[in-house]
């Protein structure tokens, strides 16, 4: 199975490294910077003699993207520390705008898997230009936020992150939603497990939030904890492991959420985004909801607006 990553940056680099070392036999580098593309490209291959397996690594042009099941776009301008994620928007729809031309060109019958920032928005404007399905584009959206989340909380309570069950939905960004309502330690409510004091659980979905901006300013942007988080959504569709994952995509009456993408749980499987599963959510909990889809509107109108 051969996967194409566009953007061969710091995110797109370890997400080559976190699937070849997972065992993806076919990997192809695609970048504005040809030079970086081969550079990653040689890097990756030189590891492969330790390897229990062979993978095959590309790099090049748009073309070596035609025969993949899955074309990840982690493309464009990065973060500065103080810029939001939606100050990126402008640009980075300019340069979505022209990959998705290009993936369209040399393969229509992709999943195409959308980690560029601002990924809400960008996932709206990557479905609507390739003319996909929406099964076929999402994004990485609040998976990202979910795993931090867990991780804090994990600290928190002291067991194992594997034994929680834990999500962040909506926006990728500043009006995430914790659903704390669902919040489960092995099957116990949280509240039951371990009573948290409203400052204890401002505190974890603070760490939560700041997550992005602070790997920014220390260290360029989380390029590991992305890659980890994409790795579990390609093999999901890889293996059709049907795991439900919060990503990004297009809802279409959602708690009465439509035309919008924004990431609620849902069912990964061999043909993509497959269905979004209805989790039970708090008053609170669907009023944040319906604000990140409102946050989201406004920007996608922005854009519009502006061509
Ligand atoms: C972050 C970037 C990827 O949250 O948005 O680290």
């Amino acid at each position: 199975m051969r996967i194409s990553i566009i953007g061969a940056g710091k995110v797109g680099g370890a997400i080559a490294y976190t699937l070849m070392i997972g065992g993806i036999q076919e990997i192809v580098l695609v970048d504005i910077d040809r030079d970086r593309a081969c550079g990653e490209a040689q890097d990756l291959r030189e590891g492969i003699p330790v390897l229990p397996f062979f993978p095959k690594i590309y790099a090049g042009d748009f073309s070596k993207i035609s025969s993949s099941h899955i074309v990840i776009i982690t493309a464009g301008e990065k973060r500065r520390p103080s810029d939001s994620r939606l100050d990126l928007l402008r640009n980075n729809a300019r340069i979505m705008k022209q990959v998705i031309e290009k993936v369209v060109e040399y393969n229509r019958s992709c999943i195409i898997f959308i980690v560029s920032n601002p990924v809400d928005v960008l996932t709206y404007l990557a479905l609507n230009q390739s003319g996909f399905s929406e099964r076929r584009v999402f994004g990485l959206g609040t998976f990202l936020d979910t795993i931090r989340f867990k991780s804090a909380l994990s600290e928190e309570v002291e067991v194992n992150p594997s034994e929680l069950h834990a999500l962040i939905i909506g926006e990728h960004g500043d009006s995430m939603v914790p659903v704390w309502s669902q919040t489960r330690i092995f099957g116990i409510p949280l509240c039951e497990y371990k009573r948290l004091d409203k400052a204890k659980m401002d505190e974890i979905l603070k760490k939560t939030r700041n997550a992005g901006a602070e790997a920014i300013l220390k260290k360029g942007g989380a390029c590991f904890s992305v890659a980890l988080a994409v790795s579990e959504v390609i093999w999901s569709i890889v293996l059709d492991r049907k795991k439900i994952i919060p990503v990004t995509s297009l809802l279409n009456g959602y708690y009465g959420i439509s035309d919008v993408c924004l990431s609620v749980p849902t069912l990964i499987g061999k043909e993509g985004a497959e269905e979004l599963i209805k989790i039970p959510l708090s008053r609170e909990e669907k009023e944040g909801l319906r604000y990140s889809g409102s946050i989201l509107k406004e920007k996608i109108g922005q854009l519009e607006l502006n061509g």
